[in-house]
């Protein structure tokens, strides 16, 4: 539990350093991607992916995509990485060999400038496409996502994937949506309850992805002192975030399972949770909904609103569930107010429940 509060609270302190050098690991990826094709083996057949705000000589991303260029079927990839001189944290840079032993490398642009790899075609001859054929260049720019440059190359794309700064979620996110593409992006599941986000989960215009291993994501970064204990392992060099969630426009397998659940009856004898076995479910003051804690105590058999925690999402299945709306906990009012203003929070026992997703069953089973 100390451990869950530290990893957050790192999350958070990453996002008010502007500490936004966190790589991810090659396992996650693989282990994500996987969840889309195998709901639709040809998802990347014949299309174009760009991985920008990435790093190739950091990140894995190019790595992965690049080694499976052939597997997925893929037309291009394209991948750009931040100017070191523009990064927020700053680290010792040293270029690498290959960019070094480079005929156009420059000592200048090696700072000032971001680059550009893409990935096309069998250039090293060897009968195959992989990571030994990607063509790089420095970018006229940055690689700042919000440059023309850059703009020009999401237009290009049919998929955008990375793990983008974590203090300019929101400002990819819709960057990424006013384009109308296909993304899978790395974030904080408190994003959710921005006002710029929360509409997206609930007209379905994005969902979670399938998820990191038991909730918990693992980065490595180039500092390792600033952390909270039990945070930083420095035996694997990686950094340990709760909290973090994919979100997705691309289908899996997962949003269609339905939650297996038990009637209201059933739960009140049999449920695992001291404050649901025994006890009724509790109406809110203010709001015609009841209380429901726990999403695997959600009764199967109720027709009307409930009210969940925002974790709920990890498991939500559009064909099962409707999404009404969303509250907040501390009296502030609804997250923006524009989706349900009628509801300032929740509230039983004169006290405020805190965050809380309202949904409906669209098949109550009796
Ligand atoms: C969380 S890291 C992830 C790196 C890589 N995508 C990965 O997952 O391994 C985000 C990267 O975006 C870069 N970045 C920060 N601001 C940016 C911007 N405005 N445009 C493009 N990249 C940016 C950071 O320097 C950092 O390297």
């Amino acid at each position: 539990m100390k451990d869950n509060k530290a990893s957050n609270r790192n999350l958070t302190k990453a996002k008010n350093t502007k500490n936004d050098e966190f790589y991810t690991q090659y396992y996650d990826i693989e282990r994500e991607v996987n969840a889309y094709l195998e709901y639709n083996p040809d998802v990347f057949r014949e299309k174009t992916i760009l991985l920008p705000c990435d790093d190739p000589e950091w990140s894995n991303f190019t790595k992965f995509f690049a080694q499976n260029f052939e597997t997925f079927g893929l037309k291009k990839l394209i991948s750009t990485s931040y100017a070191p001189d523009s990064k927020r944290y700053k680290t010792p840079y040293q270029p690498t060999l290959f960019e070094t032993q480079n005929p156009q490398f420059d000592q200048k642009k090696t700072i000032i400038n971001g680059k550009i790899f893409t990935l096309t075609k069998d250039k090293s001859g060897d009968g195959k496409i992989d990571i030994n054929d990607l063509e790089w260049t420095y970018l006229e720019g940055d690689g700042d996502f919000r440059s023309k440059e850059i703009i020009k190359l999401r237009n290009e794309a049919d998929f955008i994937i990375t793990n983008p700064p974590f203090s300019l979620f929101r400002e990819f996110l819709a960057w990424i949506v006013e384009a109308n593409k296909d993304f899978l992006i790395i974030g904080s599941m408190n994003a959710i309850t921005y006002k710029e986000i929360f509409p997206l989960i609930k007209e379905d215009k994005m969902w979670l992805g399938n998820g990191f291993k038991a909730g918990n994501a693992f980065f490595s970064s180039p500092t390792t002192n600033d952390y909270a204990e039990g945070v930083f392992n420095p035996n694997t060099g990686l950094v340990k975030f709760r909290n973090v969630v994919w979100f997705t426009n691309i289908d899996h397998g997962r949003r269609h399972q339905p939650l297996p659940l038990m009637t209201m009856a059933d739960n009140i004898k049999f449920s695992k949770h001291k404050e649901i076995k025994g006890k009724e479910y509790q109406q809110y003051e203010n709001y015609n909904a009841i209380e429901v804690s726990y999403t695997d105590a959600i009764p199967s058999d109720y027709e009307g609103v409930m009210g969940v925690p925002i974790s709920f999402l990890n498991k939500y299945s559009p064909e099962q569930f409707e999404i009404i709306g969303m509250a907040e906990d501390n009296g502030k009012g609804f997250s923006g107010g524009i989706w349900d203003g009628q509801n300032p929070h929740c509230v039983i026992n004169g006290k405020n429940k805190f965050k809380r997703i309202f949904i409906k069953h669209r098949n109550p089973t009796i």
